[in-house]
């Protein structure tokens, strides 16, 4: 249970919040490179800042604050130059680092061309997604987690943008017990409704977490398995601040895959959930191109045409979970369990990071020494629980089945569940699973 004030500091990130500093010390994740192909500019609000990600006519981002300082007209409406963008309104150009570089119709006035700056800030492309860096400078480097740099992959981004604030979707993250009943029990339940007898769900005999240099492991022991398994000896990552890792792949090196979780606070009761999944081919598969050169992004609903919760997959019964709560949940009057313990030890070790930036010092993870400017490995299952029943089946209860190259994936890594619709169109079979996921 968190006094009001204590849940305050915990969930507000608007600019000069003890959180809202520490997020601005990481490099935050935007958008998919991909969605910069056709446009010149994209509106971004990130950590309760409204800002125009640009490009000018050498194909070089920008990203700057929404409102020009002149007289606060939309830079999202600009018109890209060779180094920069000008206002819609009265043609102020600016650059990348929010330099006035002209200012038509003005008397040429160097002292006031400088005076007249607007916020900028550092973008950075990594595995065909743009990050943003919102703090002090000089920016840290941005950590080349595995997925992300490994060559040769098959990348998706999903993506949902949800009324909520930030922490209870992370606090979930620190919840593996939820899994058992939400994904398990829960989904029985539906399906008993439908007259369909299924048996999902897996028992927790244990939970640990330990503390990493990125962050935090997420271990579980369920019912029949060894104290040897990766669920248990391994886990998988909760990289801090805000970013999931989960178990990849089927312990078959040939049929690995990255997947991360990024839970972007857009404002304090906003989220922009990106779900970026990277795969390896298998090494004798023929992959066609156009899944390898780009980041195929998609949009992940939460409602029906109801306006009902879509509880159907595995992150729709997430996303319930996390709207349910109330925009931004109330932890005065919650009452945490012993089986909260990661909740309890992730809010800790939130408020000890928090201390560290106000005193000055980089939070946890932060790397600046040139030497590590290197892939990442992190620490992660590679026999993982939820791939028991198979690839497909996987995937068809997750946010994957709504990515528009899902059919194709399936072909490469699954093939027997998949089928030709009569335009010889790749269609997935519907399968009924046989084990709750585990996240
Ligand atoms: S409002 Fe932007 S140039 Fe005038
Ligand atoms: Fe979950």
């Amino acid at each position: 249970m968190l006094t009001a004030e204590q849940n305050d500091l915990l969930t507000q990130v608007t600019p000069g919040t003890p959180m809202g500093n520490l997020m601005r010390r990481y490099w935050q994740p935007i958008a998919a490179a991909s969605e910069m192909d056709h446009v010149w500019t994209r509106r971004v609000r990130l950590l309760g800042e409204d800002l125009v990600l640009f490009k000018d006519r050498q194909n070089r981002l920008g990203l700057i604050k929404e409102q020009c300082p002149h007289r606060r007209v939309s830079f999202a409406h600009g018109i890209p130059t060779q180094n920069g963008i000008r206002c819609p309104y009265h043609g102020w150009e600016f650059n990348a680092k929010g330099k006035c570089l002209e200012q038509p119709n003005e008397p040429d006035n160097p002292a006031f061309r400088e005076k007249v700056t607007t916020d900028a800030y550092p973008v950075q492309e990594m595995g065909g997604m743009l990050f943003a860096y919102l703090g002090p400078l000089p920016a840290p480097l941005l950590p080349k987690f595995d997925g992300f740099v490994e060559p040769g992959t098959i990348r998706m981004m999903g993506r949902s943008v949800l009324p909520v604030n930030w922490l209870q979707v992370m606090e979930n993250s620190l919840d593996p017990v939820h899994t058992e009943w939400l994904h398990g029990h829960h989904y029985e339940f539906l399906q008993e409704q439908q007259g369909i007898k299924v048996a999902i769900s897996a028992h927790h005999e244990k939970i640990d977490f330990k503390e990493f240099e990125f962050g935090i492991t997420k271990h579980r022991l369920l019912t029949g398995q060894s104290e040897d398994s990766d669920d248990w000896r391994t886990g998988h990552p909760i990289i801090f601040p805000n970013i999931l890792a989960v178990g990849n792949g089927n312990g078959d090196e040939a049929a690995r895959y990255y997947s991360f979780q990024m839970r972007v606070p857009v404002d304090n009761e906003t989220t922009m959930h990106l779900w970026y999944n990277a795969y390896v081919p298998p090494k004798n598969g023929e992959v066609p191109a156009h899944l390898l050169n780009t980041v195929h992004v998609y949009d992940v609903p939460f409602k029906d045409e109801k306006g009902e919760f879509i509880v159907d997959n595995v992150d729709g019964q997430d996303m319930m979970a996390w709207i349910s709560q109330g925009t931004i949940a109330n932890r005065a009057t919650e009452n945490l369990g012993s089986s909260d313990k990661g909740v309890a030890m992730y809010r800790r070790v939130l408020k000890r990071e928090m201390k560290k930036v106000e005193q000055g010092e980089d939070p946890m993870g932060v790397l600046r020494d040139p030497q590590r400017d290197h892939r990442i490995d992190l620490p992660n299952e590679k026999k993982k629980h939820h791939n028991s029943d198979g690839f497909a089946s996987f995937l068809l209860r997750t946010h994957a089945k709504y990515s528009q190259v899902a059919p194709d994936i399936v072909m490469l890594f699954d093939p027997d569940r998949v089928q030709f619709d009569a335009q010889g169109k790749v269609q997935l079979r519907t399968m009924k699973p046989a084990t709750a996921s585990m996240y």
